[in-house]
C-alpha cells in the first residue's frame, strides 16, 4: 500500500525537533563550493568580534572621564579629559561601523540561502506526484513557502549575529566586572541572566502552540480565499458571494483568535522579562552604591557598573526577542522542511536508463490500479499497440479511461502488471524519457497566463518562430490567431480563460505537434466541442497522428470507427474489444452505444434540415 501524505493539514506528524531544523540550516551558512560566501561568513564573524571588543571598552572610557571630572580632594584641580571623551565618541562610532559592515558583508549569504531554499522547494514540488498535488491547497502551500523563506533569512541572521554575539558580550562584561571589582557583581549578573533565560525559554515554549495555530489558520484562510477566487465563475452562477465571504471570514475569525492569544502571551513574556532585568539592575546598583558610600568604589566605578548593565540590557532584551523569533521562525521553517520531507512516490529507480529510441511500441500487460486501496479502478487491463497503430478506448464516464492515460504517462505507478514501451517496463526507465516520448492532448487544457505564442512554444521552448507558426497552421489555429488584434502576442488570461474551449484545445494540439513525440494520447480531446469544431479538430488530430502510435480516448464513437482496435472499458475492465465492424456485429455494449449515438446524430441532422427548409413562423 502506498503512503499518502497531504502536507498542510498534517503538521503534527511532520513536526521536526527544533535542533534538527537548525541543523538543516547549517549547510546554508557554510555553503559547499562557494568560496566567496564562506569568506563572507568568516569576514562577518571577524567584524562581529571587533564590534563587540570595541563595544566593551566604551564604558571604560566613560568611567575614566567621570573619575577625571570628580574632585579627588579639597582644592584639587580638575583637568578636562579631552582624550578620554574623544576616545569615548570614537569607540562608539567604531563599534557601530563594524556592526554595519558585518551586516553588509553577510547579506549576500543570507539572501543566497533564501534563494536556494526557495528554488529547492519549488523543484521538489514539481517532483512530487500528481497524487500530492491533487490533495494540496495551493494557497496554503504558497504561504508555507513564503513564511519559510522569511524564517530562513531571519534564522541565519539570528544564529550568527544575535545568539553568538550576545553570549560573547555577556561573557566579556561578566569577566570585566569580576576582574575590576569582586565576584559578587559577576554572580549577580550571571544569576540575572540565568533567571532571564530560564523564564524566556519556558514561556516561549508554552507560546509555541499559539504560533503554530496561528500559522495553520493563516494557511487555511489563504487556501480558502484562493480556492474561492479560482471558482469565481461558479460563485457567480450560484450567487454564493455571501456564503464565500462567510466561509472566508470564519477562517479569518479563527486566525484572529489565534493572533490575539499570540499577542497576549507575548505581552506577558515581555513584562516578565522586564521585571527580571529591573530586579537584577536594582540589586547591582545597590551593591555598587553601598561600596561608594563605604569608600571602596569611586563614583566612576558606580557609573561604570551602571553603564555595563545598561549595555548588557540591550542585547539581553534582544536575546528575549531573538529566542521568541527563533521559535517562531523554526515553526515556520518546520512547515517548509516538512514539505521537503514529503516522499516522492513516483520516483526513478537508482541508475535507471532513459527509454531507448524506437518506433513507439506500446503494451499494457495485466494492469490493475487503485487510487485508494479501498476502491479498485482498473482491473487486469491488457492491450498492445504495435508501432503506428491507432487504439481507441471508449466506455462510460468514470470507467477509468483517463486513468489508463495517467498510468501510461507515469503520473502513477501501476499496482499490478506492467506497462511497456518498446518492450521496456516504464518503471525501469526514467520518467523524463517516458514523458518525452508521449504527447498528450488532455480532456481540458489549462493554459499559462501568458501569450498564445508562449503557450504554443511551451511544447518545445527552443522552437523557432517559424516552427511555432507551422504548428499553429497544422492545428488549424494560425488563421484564428492572425485575425486577433495582437496576433501571437495575445494574452490568454489566467488558466487560458480568455480563449474558447475549441481554441484552447487547438493550442494543446499545436503544442504536441511541436513536441514531436513518438506516441500520441488524445483524452477526449474533442468531446467538449460542437460538431463542426470537432470535425475540424479531428482532421487536425488525424494529420498529426499519421504514422504515430496513437491512443484515442473518445466519447463520440464517430471519431474511432477507423481504429485498429477498440477497447470498451466498463468499471475498469475491458469487456469488449475488436474493430468497429466486429463490435457492431457482436451486438453488445458498443453496438448499443453506437446505435444511440447514430440515432442522435441522425435526428440532429434531420432537425437542422427541417429548420432550414421551413420558413420561420410569423
Ligand atoms: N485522483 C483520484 N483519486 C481518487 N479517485 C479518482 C482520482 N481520479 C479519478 N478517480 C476516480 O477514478 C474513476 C475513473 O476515473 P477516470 O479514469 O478519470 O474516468 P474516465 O473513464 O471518465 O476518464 C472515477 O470514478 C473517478 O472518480
Ligand atoms: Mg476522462
Amino acid at each position: 500500500m502506498r503512503e499518502r501524505r497531504p502536507v498542510t493539514d498534517r503538521t503534527a506528524e511532520n513536526r521536526r525537533r527544533p535542533l534538527a531544523t537548525l541543523a538543516a540550516l547549517l549547510p546554508y551558512l557554510w555553503p559547499r563550493g562557494e568560496t566567496e560566501l564562506r569568506v563572507r561568513v568568516a569576514a562577518a564573524l571577524a567584524c562581529l568580534l571587533l564590534a563587540k571588543l570595541v563595544n566593551v571598552t566604551v564604558p571604560l572610557f566613560y568611567k575614566g572621564a567621570v573619575d577625571a571630572l570628580t574632585p579627588q580632594g579639597a582644592g584639587a584641580a580638575i583637568a578636562l579629559p579631552v582624550a578620554l571623551v574623544v576616545g569615548y565618541g570614537l569607540v562608539r562610532v567604531l563599534a557601530q561601523a563594524f556592526g554595519e559592515l558585518r551586516d553588509t558583508i553577510f547579506a549576500k549569504v543570507a539572501v543566497r540561502a533564501v534563494r536556494r531554499i526557495a528554488r529547492e522547494t519549488f523543484e521538489h514540488l514539481h517532483r512530487l506526484s500528481l497524487r500530492f498535488h491533487l490533495e494540496r491547497r495551493t494557497g496554503g502551500l504558497s504561504r508555507a513557502i513564503e513564511r519559510g523563506m522569511e524564517g530562513t533569512s531571519f534564522l541565519l541572521n539570528l544564529l550568527l549575529f544575535s545568539i553568538v554575539p550576545t553570549m560573547l558580550e555577556i561573557g566579556l562584561v561578566t569577566a570585566i566586572l569580576w576582574g575590576l571589582y569582586d565576584i559578587e557583581f559577576a554572580l549577580a549578573t550571571i544569576a540575572t541572566i540565568a533567571v532571564y533565560v530560564a523564564f524566556t525559554t519556558t514561556v516561549s515554549e508554552w507560546r509555541v502552540k499559539f504560533r503554530r495555530e496561528k500559522n495553520e489558520r493563516d494557511s487555511e484562510a489563504n487556501g480558502r480565499a484562493i480556492d474561492s477566487l479560482l471558482n469565481y465563475e461558479t460563485v457567480k452562477y450560484f450567487g454564493n458571494e455571501a456564503m464565500e465571504a462567510r466561509r472566508y471570514d470564519a477562517s479569518l475569525a479563527l486566525y484572529e483568535r489565534a493572533s490575539l492569544r499570540t499577542q497576549a502571551s507575548l505581552s506577558f513574556l515581555n513584562v516578565g522579562q522586564g521585571l527580571i532585568i529591573a530586579t537584577g539592575l536594582t540589586v547591582m546598583m545597590l551593591l555598587a552604591g553601598s561600596r561608594v558610600v563605604a569608600g571602596t568604589m569611586t563614583v566612576g566605578d558606580f557609573v561604570l557598573v551602571n553603564a555595563y548593565l545598561l549595555q548588557l540590557y540591550v542585547p539581553l532584551n534582544a536575546l528575549g526577542f531573538v529566542y521568541r523569533n527563533l521559535r517562531q521562525s523554526l515553526i515556520d521553517l518546520e512547515q517548509l522542511f516538512a514539505l521537503l520531507d514529503v516522499a516522492v512516490d513516483v520516483r526513478d529507480r537508482p541508475g535507471a536508463p532513459p527509454l531507448p529510441d524506437g518506433p513507439g511500441h506500446l503494451a499494457f500487460r495485466g494492469v490493475s490500479f487503485a487510487y485508494d486501496p479501498r476502491r479498485p479502478i482498473l482491473r487486469d487491463v491488457s492491450f498492445e499497440a504495435p508501432p503506428g497503430a491507432r487504439i481507441a478506448i471508449v466506455g462510460p464516464s468514470g470507467a477509468g479511461k483517463s486513468t489508463v492515460a495517467r498510468l501510461l504517462f507515469r503520473f502513477y505507478d501501476a499496482g499490478e502488471g506492467a506497462i511497456e514501451i518498446e518492450g521496456r517496463d516504464v518503471r525501469a526507465v526514467t520518467q523524463a524519457s517516458v514523458r518525452a516520448a508521449i504527447g498528450v492532448v488532455p480532456q481540458d487544457t489549462v493554459l499559462f497566463n501568458d501569450t498564445i505564442f508562449y503557450n504554443i512554444a511551451y511544447g518545445r521552448p527552443e522552437a523557432s518562430r517559424e516552427e511555432v507558426e507551422e504548428a499553429a497552421r497544422l492545428a488549424q489555429l494560425h488563421d484564428f490567431i492572425a485575425r486577433l488584434p495582437d496576433g501571437y502576442a495575445t494574452q490568454v488570461g489566467e488558466r487560458g480563460l480568455k480563449l474558447s474551449g475549441g481554441e484552447k484545445q487547438r493550442v494543446a494540439i499545436a503544442r504536441v505537434i511541436l513536441k514531436r513525440p513518438r506516441i500520441l494520447l488524445f483524452d477526449e480531446a474533442t468531446s467538449a466541442l460542437d460538431t463542426n469544431t470537432e470535425r475540424e479538430i479531428q482532421a487536425a488530430l488525424d494529420r498529426v497522428a499519421a504514422g504515430h502510435t496513437t491512443i484515442v480516448i473518445a466519447h463520440r464513437l464517430s471519431t474511432v470507427v477507423d481504429a485498429d482496435e477498440i477497447l470498451v472499458l466498463e468499471a475498469g475492465r475491458i469487456i469488449e474489444r475488436g474493430r468497429h465492424g466486429e463490435l457492431v456485429a457482436r451486438d453488445g455494449l458498443y453496438a448499443g452505444m453506437w446505435r444511440r449515438q447514430s440515432e442522435a446524430a441522425r435526428l440532429a441532422d434531420e432537425l437542422a434540415r427541417v429548420a432550414a427548409e421551413s420558413p420561420p413562423p410569423g
